[in-house]
């Protein structure tokens, strides 16, 4: 696994993102480690942490220079390698909790959404960019951030691609806690031995329970969700705005084809 670590400590495990070159954003070898990471997990490790390395960047987002050459065909296949891997973080049988340590953009957003619980440093920082990509979350965040932030605010952030603050984001409890940069693990490691310390069968009887209503229908929705991302493969707008970040620019005025 070149991109992630997998630590454990007791019955508390711990994920590492870490593409720290690139802000920690997401390719397919990401995507490949990060599952063999989870393919690694064992009955004993009772909660879950994912973070990324370094103090900057949580994930930046999927990788740009990835999906901006991508025909239909290869977003497809892109997104739902980030898609199923997302659904399954968050069905696994154990608490996730995202610790959030600075940009959480895009598909970063996206993977924190998927996780259970998410706390996060003073420096996070979290949108969906997507719109001024040319394209929208492909990783299953339009069907998430509504049932955590609310409808209205999730479609201003999604349609706008504002960025919203640590601040911000507990105030709509989008994240349960914030914590300075340099406490931010330590943080995340006592909540996750207070969660692992409790009866096992318990705590994942309750996470199934909650996800009840919570995953009624996600599947179809995910699929549904999946084809209008692929749907703004291929436009002059998606060309335009991904080759602009590449070159880091500002795109051209969009043309709405
Ligand atoms: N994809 C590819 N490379 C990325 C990246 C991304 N999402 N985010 C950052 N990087 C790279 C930069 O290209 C840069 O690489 P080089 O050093 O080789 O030039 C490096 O990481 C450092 O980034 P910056 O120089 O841009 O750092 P900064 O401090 O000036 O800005 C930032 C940081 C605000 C996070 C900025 O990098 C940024 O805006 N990144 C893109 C964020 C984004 O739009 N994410 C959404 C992607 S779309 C998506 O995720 C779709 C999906 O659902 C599938």
């Amino acid at each position: 696994m070149q991109y992630t670590r997998l630590e454990r400590s007791g019955n508390v495990a711990t994920i590492t993102i870490d593409r720290p070159d690139a802000l920690n954003a997401l390719n397919d070898a990401v995507l490949d480690d990060l599952a063999a990471a989870l393919d690694a997990l064992e009955q004993k490790d009772r909660c879950l942490i994912i973070t990324g390395s370094g103090s900057k960047s949580f994930v930046a987002g999927a990788d740009i220079a990835v999906m901006r050459s991508q025909n239909k065909a290869e977003a497809m296949a892109f997104g739902k390698k980030g898609s199923d891997l997302f659904r399954r973080i968050e069905a696994l049988p154990m608490p996730v909790i995202a610790a959030v340590n600075g940009y959480a953009l895009g598909g970063g957003f996206e993977l924190a959404m998927a996780c259970d619980i998410r706390i996060a440093s003073e420096s996070a920082v979290f949108a969906l960019p997507e719109v001024t990509l040319g394209i929208i979350p492909g990783f299953g965040g339009t069907q998430r951030i509504a049932k955590v932030i609310g409808a209205g605010l999730a479609k201003e952030m999604l349609f706008s691609g504002r960025r919203m603050k640590a601040e911000e984001a507990k105030a709509c409890a989008l994240v349960n806690a914030v914590y300075p940069s340099e406490t931010l693990m330590e943080e995340a490691a006592n909540l996750a031995g207070r969660i692992a310390a409790n009866a096992p069968i318990a705590v994942r009887a309750a996470k199934t329970a909650v996800n009840l209503r919570m995953d009624a229908d996600m599947d179809a929705d995910l699929d549904a969700a999946m084809r209008l991302y692929v749907s703004c493969y291929e436009t002059a707008d998606q060309k335009n705005a991904m080759t602009a970040f590449v070159e880091k620019r500002k795109p051209e005025p969009f043309e709405d084809r």
